[in-house]
């Protein structure tokens, strides 16, 4: 596996192995990764001949006191995990070399972005959708993999590529989860051992909508209702917003009519913490 810090450099490694008839999976990371991150190189790399993972701390992203100083770092162990999970290069930009001096540009989707944790995170998604577009820009991909656990930001990159005919494959894969059900995220490091035995409240207040949902409860009220309890009942959990989204347009419904997220933010302390779920009704 080779390691890239220079656009150029990574442009023409991909130049050559499209030259040579391979095609190209993409995983873009902040790096920091876990058992997640590694379920998307792996599936990159039985879908494609070449796999790519970038590993970069997008500063565009974090809001002015968010935790772009303090976001976990290691370059060495995820260089290890990416090679041993089949990736064939890892990009690692600096901030410089991704944005140079003085950028104008910039991508919003916004009738997506002020939904869900748009709301609590301004800028957000316009920082994620902006270098999302400029790394597809420079890996070129054939497929480029999401991770569900993101689902808000899952649906915006989908929207992107569509409106914008962006010639690649966007692929949401599975979350994947701690033995007690909390969803990997490289912020779980941030959680004292007490908030992190109470942060296992969101998957299981999740497991109670979704039981509710199977059972036919088609009252959004109702499933909000039924996951706000179950969050309230843990102390330590500060929740941030508990919502029932279409699936496509992420807007409030009210009564279940089609897919559906459902999708949490809660605090635990300074740390916030996401979940989701979909559900199909056909
Ligand atoms: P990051 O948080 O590092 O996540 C990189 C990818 O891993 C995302 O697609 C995310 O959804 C996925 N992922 C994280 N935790 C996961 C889990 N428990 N199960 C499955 N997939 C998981 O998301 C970002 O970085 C950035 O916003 C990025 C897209 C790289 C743009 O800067």
């Amino acid at each position: 596996m080779e390691s890239f810090s220079s656009i150029n450099d990574i442009k023409n490694k991909i130049s050559q192995w499209k030259s040579e008839g391979y095609s190209i999976g993409f995983v873009p990371t902040m790096g920091y990764l876990h058992d997640g991150h590694t379920s998307l190189i792996q599936r990159a790399n039985n879908e494609n001949d070449k796999v790519i993972v970038s590993i970069f701390v997008n500063p565009t992203q974090f809001g002015p006191n968010e935790d772009l100083d303090n976001y976990p770092r290691d370059l060495k162990r995820d260089t290890e995990l990416c090679a041993e999970n089949g990736a064939d290069a890892i990009f690692n930009p600096s901030a410089r070399e991704m944005y140079g001096d003085n950028p104008y540009a910039y991508v919003d989707i916004n009738q997506l972005s002020s939904e869900l944790c748009g709301t609590s995170r301004p800028g957000h998604f316009r920082g994620v959708c902006t270098v999302v577009l400029k790394l597809f820009n420079i890996m070129t991909p054939d497929r480029a993999y999401f991770g569900e656990k993101d689902a808000q930001q899952l649906a915006i990159i989908k929207k992107m590529v569509l409106d914008l005919n962006m010639p690649v494959q966007v692929i949401g894969c599975p979350i994947v989860r701690e033995a007690d059900g909390l969803a990997k995220s490289s912020r779980n490091t941030y959680l004292s051992s007490e908030h992190r035995k109470a942060a296992v409240v969101l998957s299981q207040s999740l497991a109670l909508a979704k039981t509710s949902l199977k059972n036919g409860e088609r009252d959004a009220e109702k499933i909000l209702a039924i996951i706000g309890e179950k969050i309230s009942s843990e102390p330590l959990a500060k929740v941030d917003y508990i919502q029932v989204v279409d699936l496509k347009s992420l807007k409030t419904v009210k009564s279940i009519k089609d897919d559906i997220l459902v999708a949490i933010a809660v605090h635990f302390d300074k740390t916030r913490l996401i979940d989701n779920f979909s559900f199909k009704i056909k």
